[in-house]
């Protein structure tokens, strides 16, 4: 059996785009393999949260795995600030990275913008994520093609310690990504990747989103004025993230799709789509209302955290033994 990790940061508006690149990807591993999910919540202090609202989206992802279907008694999901180990394997880390490699991840560069006030933990977030990762001997990583630097990091480092010492200390994990068909595109702009943060609430659909509000971003999409319903990524970037959606939603191909909606107009194909979407997300909103609150979603972090901490103790006691670290 493979051991699997993978984090979401609770950071709000979980959307489509993460649910069809990331957490779909989730779901399907948990049968066949050991798999342990984390609410990445020391990653997404690297920017300022507001405490209460930090609170409040830690349980929402929570509540949200188990709601797209994460079952914990097949996967353990915790919250990463709830074991020590990330935050002591990742200063052990952060001493055998080079300041080189990071000041050279893509994100850093973005997100930095070469300020002087940039935040150190921007700097180490791909350690920590390396930390996340080896803690727990892992073998596969199901992330979205925007994390495959920090995985080639996390691999760099692995084989550097155990060069070094000249021994297994970590596994060295492989990324899984999507396809390319699992990236979701925003709504208004189908150029940028869907994302959490972009002001315009059109341009995604949020997991949670009601009816009336997937109508109002699906109806007004950005599309082209050619009229035919045909998957050409270059000329209709907008038609063809919308027939992604629809086939990753209704489970049909989109060359069954095209044809299916030969001769129609947008607007048809738009209203199909806001059928097929309020249809997939519903049972998703509801097993989140009915577990939100409940005391299995506390009982299930408390376990995991447990199950994720015995692993964890093992692998710093072997990591601290390596390095000569204590008495
Ligand atoms: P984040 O939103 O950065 O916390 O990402 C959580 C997971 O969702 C990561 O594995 C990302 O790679 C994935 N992801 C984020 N945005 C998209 C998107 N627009 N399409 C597909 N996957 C995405
Ligand atoms: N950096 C990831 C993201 O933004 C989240 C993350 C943190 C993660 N630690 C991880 C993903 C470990 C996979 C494994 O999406």
């Amino acid at each position: 059996m493979k051991r699997v990790f993978s984090g979401v940061q609770p950071t709000g508006n979980i959307h489509i785009g993460n649910y069809l690149g990331a957490l779909k990807q989730f779901v399907e591993l948990q049968d066949e393999n050991e798999c342990i999910y984390c609410i990445v919540d020391m990653h997404s202090i690297t920017l300022p949260q507001e405490p209460k609202e930090l609170k409040k989206h830690i349980l929402d992802v929570a509540a949200l795995y188990m709601a797209v279907g994460l079952d914990p008694k097949k996967s353990t999901i915790f919250v990463q600030s709830q074991v020590p180990g990330h935050a002591q394997l990742s200063w052990v880390l952060t001493c055998s990275s080079y300041t080189g490699e990071l000041s050279r991840m893509t994100q850093f560069k973005d997100k930095s913008k070469g300020k002087e006030s940039a935040p150190a933990g921007i700097f180490t977030y791909p350690v920590l994520m390396a930390a996340d990762i080896l803690l727990y001997d892992t073998d596969i990583v199901p992330v979205g093609n925007d994390q495959k630097q920090h995985i080639e990091l996390c691999r760099d480092l692995a084989i550097r310690i155990n060069n070094r010492f000249d021994k297994k200390v970590f596994v060295v994990p492989d990324g899984r990504f999507m396809k390319s068909g699992a990236r979701i595109m925003a709504l208004d702009d189908p150029s940028a990747k869907m994302s959490k943060s972009a002001p315009n609430p059109k341009s995604r659909i949020s997991l949670l989103d009601e009816p009336g509000a997937i109508k109002k971003a699906i109806m007004s999409a950005t599309t082209d004025s050619e009229g035919t319903i045909r998957f050409d990524l270059e000329e209709k970037p907008g038609i063809s993230n919308l027939l992604n959606i629809y086939s990753a939603f209704s489970g049909l191909a989109v060359e069954d799709i095209e044809k299916k909606y030969e001769g129609c107009g947008y607007g048809a194909f738009k209203k199909d789509l806001v059928e097929v979407t309020v249809d997939a997300l519903a049972p998703i909103r509801e097993r989140f209302g009915e577990i939100r609150n409940s005391k299995e979603l506390t009982d299930a972090l408390k376990d995991g955290a447990e199950k994720a901490n015995a692993i964890s103790e093992k692998t710093m006691q072997r990591v601290y033994k390596t390095f000569g670290l204590g008495i």
